[in-house]
């Protein structure tokens, strides 16, 4: 099974839904640390009560983006994880940090790429009038929500949908695909250790 790593800042609703996929003896990745860089991420404590190393990595506690992405870095390695899901990890992560773990880190995004990338989807999705909406998994690269997706899910936009509304129902979608796309990443990482 490939070592993972899942990092997030909040609710932690899509690790969630990743850890319970990982319950299944034959799914490829195993989530062997849950990262947030806010002691007060809710999902930490869900984390822990699995029996799963968590960690805090306080981005205000460096003083650069490179000293806490070297931190984040040199807890991976220690942790032997060979790949990394951002779960609603609201930190840009840079180039340098990236290229150090080519083609293993994914993104959850709730908008259907390249439509809407960075915040406020929904939001925008509901002004601009759009009939659809969804979320996508794709690989990150340096290019911000910009790497090519792996898998992606539609929902209706509904007359009277607020962004609340229609975040709840692109979030059920996000908790489906995901540990989809975890588990083909998890299969390419094994392909490549044989
Ligand atoms: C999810 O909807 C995720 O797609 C989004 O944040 C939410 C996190 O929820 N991510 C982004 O907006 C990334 N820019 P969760 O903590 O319950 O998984």
């Amino acid at each position: 099974r490939a070592r993972t790593a899942i990092l997030i800042s909040g609710r932690g609703s899509n690790m969630m839904a990743l850890v319970e996929a990982a319950r299944a003896a034959d799914f490829p990745a195993e989530v062997v640390c849950v990262v947030s860089n806010r002691a007060d991420a809710k999902g930490l404590e869900f984390a822990a009560a699995n029996g799963i190393a968590t960690r805090v990595i306080d981005h205000k506690a460096y003083p650069s983006r490179e000293a806490f992405e070297a931190a984040l870095d040199q807890y991976l390695r220690s942790m032997h994880v060979e790949a990394i899901a951002l779960a609603g990890f609201m930190r840009v992560i840079t180039a340098q940090f990236i290229s150090g773990w080519d083609g293993r880190i994914l993104n959850i995004h709730p908008s259907l790429l390249p439509a809407y990338k960075g915040l406020h989807t929904h939001e925008r999705a509901i002004a601009d009038g759009a009939k659809v909406a969804g979320c996508s998994v794709h690989l990150v690269t340096p290019e911000l929500d910009g790497g090519p997706v792996l898998l992606q899910a539609e929902v209706s936009v509904l007359p009277g949908d607020t962004p609340d509304t229609l975040a709840a129902r692109v979030l059920e979608q996000e908790h489906r695909i995901y540990p989809q796309a975890l588990a083909w990443l998890a299969n390419r990482i094994i392909e490549d250790r044989e």
